[in-house]
């Protein structure tokens, strides 16, 4: 793409940077926003597992709910679309915590923020940007490596977002889920889900659930269906193809090099300071 075009993906919004596939009319229009009580909110930053989760939670609730696409997502009228749905809305952002909806947190909706080792997001984000034609051209890991620890990148640091959230990590609405636990042990992980939104599931239907939501059946699922436009979780593509890519835990030690480890190590230690993680 030339830089002209290129230039018109991205705009500012809150020293955030967004895809104009958000409008700044929506963006600005999130603080009046009219939550529901029962409202769920699928809560990650891109690349983080938010497509597997969503399909999780769908299966969990079988029917009955709407998965929107993510409250970002979009122009102004977005919210209105939002309001006259009259299911239970199961809601995807990207948002950072402190950009939330605040009537999401007066209302104490239960959220679910799933989160990565930050070092494979990147990986994942890097080859997101290079397939992804609503982000801008990346030409090598080595620059990319650079934008995504500066968070130069689409919604920002990963720092910030990850504290953003964990600042909140004991409120009894909010879960904090990890990538890596579900692909160790994803009926546990399913079964805490189930607990937490106070569904009742059986044994056998958490072992339906995690089969259909392997790798390699969500993958081939994927690649069956037409595109259903309205059929991603994330705010930066409505192409679910582009959304499994290698479905992998360490996929960094493919792409960084020991430098490049102790440099984001060093950022990681000093940022993550006041973190538990
Ligand atoms: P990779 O690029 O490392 O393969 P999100 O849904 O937040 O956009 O995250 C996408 C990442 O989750 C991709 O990572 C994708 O392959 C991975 N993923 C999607 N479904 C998965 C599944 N069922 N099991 C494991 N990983 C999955």
């Amino acid at each position: 793409a030339s830089m002209s075009s290129e230039a018109k993906l991205i705009h500012m919004f809150k020293g955030i940077p967004f895809t104009t596939r958000s409008s700044l009319e929506l963006l600005k229009s999130l603080d009046t926003f009219d939550a529901r009580d029962d409202d769920v909110l699928l809560v990650s930053y891109p690349k983080s597992g938010t497509h597997w989760l969503a399909g999780v939670i769908t299966q969990l609730y079988n029917a009955q709910v709407t998965l929107t696409s993510p409250i970002e997502f979009g122009d102004i009228s977005k919210l209105e679309e939002l309001n006259k749905l009259s299911s239970k809305r199961i809601i995807p952002t990207h948002l950072d915590y402190n950009m939330l909806p605040p009537n999401f947190k007066n209302k104490k909706c239960k959220m679910i923020y799933i989160s990565r080792n930050p070092k494979d997001t990147a990986v994942s984000m890097y080859h997101y940007y290079r397939d992804n034609p609503n982000l801008p051209t990346v030409d090598t890991w080595t620059a990319f490596f650079d934008l995504f620890l500066k968070g130069d990148v689409v919604c920002g640091s990963w720092f910030d977002h990850f504290l953003s959230w964990e600042e909140h990590e004991n409120e009894k609405n909010i879960l904090f889920l990890f990538y890596e636990d579900m692909k160790k042990n994803l009926p546990k992980i399913v079964n805490e889900i189930s607990l937490f939104l106070g569904l009742n599931v059986s044994e056998k239907d958490i072992q339906d659930i995690c089969k259909k939501s392997s790798f390699s059946q969500m993958k081939n699922d994927t690649e069956k269906e037409n595109n259903d436009p309205s059929h991603t979780v994330c705010s930066l593509t409505s192409n679910r193809k582009l959304v499994f890519r290698k479905g992998a835990v360490g996929d960094w030690k493919n792409h960084f090099t020991p430098k490049q480890n102790r440099r984001f190590e060093e950022i990681f230690n000093e940022k993550m300071k006041l973190s538990k993680m």
